[in-house]
């Protein structure tokens, strides 16, 4: 027996528990993860003009994408610059992309490029081998990422209940100079995949 108010608490915490407890998972479409985002608005780039990806392996298995190389920075931003990111969901319904509640927005990627438990340090950067070298420098041009061969299964837990189906992800980069303006040389890239339930 518990006290009435005590009760409610663990009530409430289970239920909290339970609600944020579904973990989905996106099974990539392409073995190049990053692919050309659709009605991308004039003078953005594409993957190739934020990362070199010549010396870097993607290979597609059942469970995920097997990840190992490096990655070299081919963005020219000056390292005065912050560096925005925006990442936005869309769903596949009858034909169309659908945009969804689910949208980010960084306003200084810098600052928590490496900070853990960010969506990009688990997928990405907390794989970087030459971490202690090159936090420092960001994503400046030529920044190279060492990235030991791991596993990259999209599997992450939501508090919202969403759909299953196919769906995409859309993140946008922007470089802000020190006067607050936006270069013209904003990236975009999407990664598209069937979004399921993990099991
Ligand atoms: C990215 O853009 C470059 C130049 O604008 C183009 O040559 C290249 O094919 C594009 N890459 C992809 C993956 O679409
Ligand atoms: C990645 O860079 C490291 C350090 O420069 C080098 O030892 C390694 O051979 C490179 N790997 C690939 C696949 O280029």
């Amino acid at each position: 027996m518990c006290r009435k108010l005590l009760c409610r608490i663990l009530i409430l915490l289970i239920v909290l528990h339970y609600s944020m407890g579904v973990v989905y998972e996106l099974l990539l479409e392409d073995e190049k993860v990053f692919t050309e985002c659709t009605g991308k608005p004039k003078g953005y780039l594409n993957m190739s003009g934020f990362w070199d990806f010549t010396d870097l392996g993607l290979e597609m298995v059942e469970e995920g994408v097997i990840v190992s190389g490096n990655m070299t920075s081919t963005w020219k931003v000056d390292p005065t610059d912050r560096i925005e990111g925006a990442a936005s969901l869309f769903y596949f319904d009858r034909g169309s992309w659908q945009q969804t509640v689910i949208n980010m927005l960084v306003r200084d990627f810098c600052k928590s490029m490496y900070e853990e438990n960010q969506f990009w340090q688990m997928y990405w950067t907390a794989h970087a081998t030459n971490m202690e070298d090159v936090k420092d420098q960001c994503v400046n041009f030529g920044t190279t990422l060492t990235l030991e061969t791991y596993l990259l299964d999209m599997k992450f837990p939501l508090d919202v209940p969403i759909r299953t189906g196919r769906y995409k992800i859309v993140v946008q980069m922007h470089a802000i100079d020190r006067a607050g303006v936006r270069r013209k040389n904003s990236i975009c890239f999407q990664i598209r995949g069937e979004l399921m339930k993990a099991t």
